[in-house]
């Protein structure tokens, strides 16, 4: 597995011995100029310099197969035999474009160390980089560069891909059951740019810009399509991957969400909100939308629910919840999509979801041609969370009815 193609190094005469042979040394650097170069043909060569790494050689095998001379153009090849938690393992090839005669091989092992020359995990682009699937620990966050953010991504197994999108004001942990369970499945579950761990910027947040992010995801991850899942915001994020890369979306998981546009009441109440996040900062954020966001069942019954719901809302960087108040405010209506909607879709609700409550859904689910309802009782506007079994069912169900791609 390599992503690198094959590069070209001419032999000049000061890399050769009194005999006109090319020397040993001559040999490392040649492969190593060969690496350089892949480098800045592909990924560029502040691959690692981006991450904070450095590939240190641990060990480097040359097989000397046949004597190169002066003037000679070797054609060097590539191929990653390896890609570990922190080390990576390549086979560099020189064949001599003239005759095709192998000239020599280097086994070499590298190691990915800290500024602090410690060892590093693996960054998952630079293992994207080198043909590799990016593995991370369960639970573990990979961090990929979208463009003029970084978003952290929880993302685990293996199968068509399942694009798990929170809602405001929240992060991926929204969907810990659905993401340890829903196995045969590749489960992407990103932090929304200014949530969670990922990067918070002072602006840039809109529905489009939320969309285009997970799209370059996607491309990062290596992955074309994917059944987008989207929980209230994260429904409205999918309806702008819709309208924006239609192509990538291959099914359609809208939970406690609506289609329709904020108006001029609820505009006002975006304002006020983002008012308290900036004088009071997310901790006041939390406190009012708590009891808003779980059921009554939950409240009562769930303690440990309200706790955790309590510190993912705390956690919410402050220019995120800002953002995202003002990137739903001023959101499309998406009714008009509705009926066009033409890949497989459930609409999920809580039974006592106040913010989205199931009529809303119901009118949602009746206007997309191929959509079924369910509802789930005992939850509220975070069913994922209030009643994870049961929207694990309902949502590996819906997988199981879909085409094999
Ligand atoms: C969400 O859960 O994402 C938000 O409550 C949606 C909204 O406020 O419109």
């Amino acid at each position: 597995m390599s992503s690198f193609p094959p590069v070209d190094v001419t032999i000049y005469p000061y890399d050769c011995d009194a005999y006109g042979h090319m020397n040993q040394a001559a040999y490392m650097l040649m492969f190593e100029r060969a690496r350089w170069d892949a480098l800045a043909r592909g990924p560029g060569q502040d691959l690692f310099r981006r991450h904070g790494v450095w590939p240190a050689v641990r060990r480097a095998t040359v097989d000397f197969q046949a004597p190169a001379f002066p003037g000679d153009v070797l054609r060097v090849d590539f191929e990653v035999e390896k890609i570990g938690g922190s080390s990576l393992e390549m086979r560099q090839r020189a064949t001599r474009l003239r005759d095709q005669a192998t000239i020599a091989e280097l086994q070499i092992l590298f190691v990915m160390i800290d500024q602090a020359g410690k060892p590093a995990r693996m960054p998952a682009e630079v293992a994207a980089a080198f043909g590799g699937r990016p593995t991370a620990r369960p639970g573990e966050l990979m961090r990929h560069d979208v463009g003029d953010v970084t978003l952290a991504v929880d993302a685990r197994g293996d199968g068509p891909a399942l694009l798990l999108v929170h809602g405001y004001p929240l992060d991926h942990t929204l969907w810990a059951h659905q993401v340890a369970t829903l196995a045969r499945w590749r489960r992407i579950a990103p932090d929304l740019r200014g949530a969670g761990a990922s990067d918070a910027p002072g602006g840039g947040y809109s529905m489009a810009s939320y969309a285009d992010d997970l799209a370059r995801l996607l491309d990062r991850l290596g992955v074309e399509r994917a059944v987008v899942v989207g929980l209230s915001m994260g429904g409205y994020i999918a309806f702008e991957l819709l309208r924006r890369h239609r192509q990538r979306v291959m099914g359609l998981v809208l939970v406690d969400s609506r289609a329709d546009a904020d108006g001029p009441e609820q505009r006002k109440g975006r304002d006020d909100m983002i008012e308290l996040a900036r004088s009071k900062g997310a901790a006041a954020i939390a406190e009012r939308m708590v009891p808003r966001l779980l059921g009554r069942t939950t409240q009562q019954t769930q303690p440990n629910v309200v706790e955790q719901l309590r510190d993912m809302i705390g956690r919410c960087p402050v220019p995120g919840i800002v953002g995202a108040l003002g990137a739903m405010r001023d959101r499309p209506d998406s009714t008009p999509l509705l009926p066009g909607i033409d890949v497989p879709t459930l609409v999920v609700v809580g039974a006592e979801d106040e913010l989205t409550p199931p009529a809303m859904s119901r009118t949602m689910a009746s206007a997309i041609p191929a959509a079924t309802l369910t509802t789930i009782p005992g939850a509220g506007h975070l069913a994922p969370l209030e009643a994870p079994t049961a929207v694990t069912r309902v949502i590996a169900e819906f997988l199981e009815s879909l085409p094999k791609p």
